[in-house]
């Protein structure tokens, strides 16, 4: 039986060194200070945010949601970004996404200051990755390179295979492994032969948004299986891996809820105090 990789608790020592930072940063007179915007009432989104907020309340981060309603222009949504990327306050913009239909995601995110984008979904920053230039490190992918930094998982010469192409997680995260010194394969819908690729993974990466996708079968014993799927069925939270096929055969295994998902806010915290302290 795998090692489950418990992210609630790693996400709390995050968190917890996160606090401790910001209380220093206090002391020097900077209030570390995060603005979350979200439009319309998105049930997952909303769900999100509140998580969000109160998160960045316990370690000490002074943070506002701006709520506005679905019915918002692109312009009014990018005079509100031109207005927090000029307010000291806020030493981080975060946009709830997905946005509605009439809203380009694109410029929303290309006018929000490369430094208070603690999405890291900004050209600048997914460049600085791209170079292994210093940036903002989208949130999920930082999250799993801190669960593999905690386990002592080592990367180095391992074989990754992320199955998914996102550029919020997939290729960010196929990005860290390759700087990290893996090998990194990277699958995704139009793959031929999915099984025979992730079967010769040391460390599987699920991030495809199709429940309980990855089973047993397409897993070598032995591996370490990372699942950052968050679906509902039937209103249940469940992963992109099939949990109870893979879990008996891999070496260590996230479960959801409680792997992946609570390092994410753990990592939108650490960026949020990493954008306070460059003002510091
Ligand atoms: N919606 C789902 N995931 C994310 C995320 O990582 N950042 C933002 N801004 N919106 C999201």
């Amino acid at each position: 039986m795998a090692i489950l990789i418990d992210g609630k608790a790693w996400a709390a020592h995050d968190r917890a060194q996160t606090a401790a930072a910001a209380a220093k940063l206090a002391d020097s007179g900077v209030k570390a200070g995060l603005a979350v915007v979200l439009i319309g009432e998105h049930p997952a989104s909303m769900s999100y945010v509140r998580g969000k907020d109160r998160a960045a309340a316990e370690v000490g981060i002074h943070a506002e949601v701006i709520r506005l309603p679905s019915s918002t222009t692109q312009t009014a949504l990018l005079g509100l970004i031109r207005e927090l990327n000029g307010d000291e306050r806020f030493h981080g913009i975060l946009v709830q996404l997905p946005l509605p239909a009439h809203i380009n995601e694109r410029s929303v995110i290309e006018a929000i200051a490369p430094r208070k984008d603690v999405d890291g979904f900004h050209p600048v920053n997914v460049g600085a990755l791209a170079l292994g230039m210093p940036g903002m490190v989208p949130c999920t992918p930082l999250g799993v390179m801190r669960l593999f930094e905690y386990e002592h998982i080592a990367l180095e010469g391992k074989h990754a295979v992320v199955i998914g192409r996102s550029q919020i997680v997939g290729k960010p995260l196929a990005q860290l492994l390759l700087a990290a010194n893996a090998t990194v394969t990277v699958c995704h819908s139009r793959t031929t032969d999915l099984a025979l690729l992730t079967r010769q993974a040391d460390i599987l990466i699920a991030a495809i948004g199709k429940p309980r996708f990855v089973t047993g079968d397409m897993v070598r014993p032995g591996s370490v299986v990372i699942d950052v799927g968050i679906n509902r069925i039937d209103g249940k939270l469940c992963g992109d891996v099939d949990f109870a096929s893979v879990a008996p055969t891999a070496s260590h295994i996230t479960p959801v809820p409680g792997g992946v998902g609570p390092m994410t806010i753990a990592a939108l915290l650490s960026n949020t105090v990493k954008g306070a302290s460059a003002h510091a």
